[in-house]
């Protein structure tokens, strides 16, 4: 199945606009005054509501004029110290001259080739174990989509933290750098593990009458490294605080969703973006997934009942993981679909002769009855090969309003 047919250029429309946020907050400040007492004293009592309306009026991403909303998956580029680090798993005729540096032209040609809106680096961005500075090879590795001017966000994988910084220290660095939407963890929140867990409301397009609302949900959370319980062997895992700040923010975005103007009947679909898959993945087998699994799926060894929230919370269409780099597979249970992005990185451990890979994604809006575009109709996901040709495969649709299934 080539996916090439259906990418199409797509204007960025990202509003980043400083200026526009510091007008509508100084509005708000404003018109705060002019408030009868009883009501400020309400407010008062609701200082968290106040002040996310306040301090977040408008989405930043949003759907652009073509009606598509773009995302480009990087999984696992285990980047180190640039030209010098040489590149694992590949032919004998291909180790000379390869190295981080192969993992940087591959996003650049991945950014040429789909012209994404956005970009989610999946985590183990670094091979911290092989880094002279963890700063630098994260500088080095986030590069391309800086200097494409490509918004874009990142999660934590279980390598980033193995150099010259903590995991505290890594997320630190990462929310510091141009163009991205990273955040460090929620700001309302004392508590929760981890460190990059946050969400991003994707917008409708500029003129419709989707503008002011969030349409597509992206979660990104921060699925740990290791096990920190001596009685639990391998790796760490999405913990019950988190889980939590996943349902309270999933019901507030469906509130805000099905709320006047223009109140929606459910959620808007919602996309989930961590390192570590859930054990679910181990469920599936060739007659119920789309592309390969060539190693055992590396999730924890317990499992902490994320899956459970996401299907309680019904919003969520698709997870993206990472993390083993030679599976690549989608399948769907309950409603869900569990996608792997599929090694991208040179300095990872792959598979020789088996290209690097990369999964995109592009949510699809339909029309209104008065022809504007309205909310998300479909979300469809094909994957690109390091080639020649940057080839195309496993085109299919993960979801949409009517029906999931392969494209015909
Ligand atoms: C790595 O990059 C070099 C320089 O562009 C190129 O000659 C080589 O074919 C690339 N190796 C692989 C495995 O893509
Ligand atoms: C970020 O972008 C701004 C404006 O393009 C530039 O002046 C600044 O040097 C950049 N910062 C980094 C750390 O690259
Ligand atoms: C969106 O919000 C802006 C600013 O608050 C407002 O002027 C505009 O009328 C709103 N548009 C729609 C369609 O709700
Ligand atoms: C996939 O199919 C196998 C049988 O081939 C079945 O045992 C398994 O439960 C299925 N998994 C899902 C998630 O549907």
């Amino acid at each position: 199945m080539e996916g090439a047919t259906m990418v199409q250029p797509s204007s960025t429309f990202v509003n980043i606009n400083k200026k526009k946020l510091w007008v509508s907050l100084a509005i708000a400040v404003l018109s705060l005054c002019f408030v009868p007492i009883n009501v400020s004293a309400a407010v008062r009592r609701h200082p968290p509501q106040q002040h996310h309306l306040s301090r977040k009026p408008s989405p930043k991403l949003r759907f652009g004029r073509n009606g598509e909303f773009k995302i480009l998956q990087v999984a696992d580029m285990h980047y180190a110290d640039g030209k010098t680090t040489p590149c694992e798993d590949v032919l004998p005729s291909q180790v000379d001259g390869c190295s981080d540096l192969n993992t940087t032209a591959f996003i650049h040609r991945m950014i040429e080739a789909e012209k994404p809106n956005f970009i989610v680096f999946t985590g183990d961005n670094i091979y911290g174990f092989d880094s002279k500075d963890s700063a630098k090879s994260m500088d080095a590795a986030f590069a391309p989509a800086i200097a494409a001017r490509i918004p874009w966000a990142a999660v934590l994988g279980n390598h980033d933290q193995e150099g010259t910084l903590s995991r505290e220290g890594v997320m630190k660095h990462i929310i510091g750098l141009n163009h991205t939407l990273s955040q460090f963890n929620p700001s309302d929140l004392h508590v929760i593990d981890g460190f990059g867990n946050y969400n991003l409301e994707v917008g409708g397009v500029e003129g419709s009458g989707f503008v002011n609302k969030s349409i597509l949900n992206l979660y990104f959370l921060d699925s740990g490294d290791y096990s920190t319980v001596p009685a639990i062997p391998g790796y760490g895992w999405i913990k019950p605080s988190q889980q939590l700040w996943f349902q309270r923010t999933s019901a507030k975005l469906r509130r805000a969703y099905m709320s006047p103007p223009n109140a929606q009947k459910s959620s808007a679909p919602g996309l989930v973006y961590f390192h570590i898959p859930l054990p679910e993945v181990a469920s599936f087998d060739s007659t119920n997934f789309t592309g390969v699994r060539q190693e055992d799926i590396g999730s924890a060894s317990v499992n902490s009942g994320f899956f459970t929230s996401l299907v309680e919370a019904g919003d969520v269409k698709a997870v993206f993981t990472g993390h083993d780099h030679v599976n690549d597979f989608c399948g769907q249970l309950t409603g869900i679909q569990l996608c792997y992005g599929g090694g991208f990185g040179y300095h990872a451990y792959g598979k020789a002769g088996w290209p690097r890979r990369a999964r995109v994604v592009v949510a699809s809006l339909e029309k209104t009855e008065e022809g504007g575009w309205g909310t998300v109709k479909s979300i469809k996901t094909w994957k690109r090969l390091d080639d020649k040709h940057l080839t195309a495969i496993d085109g299919e649709v993960l979801w949409s309003k009517k029906h999931t299934g392969k494209v015909e």
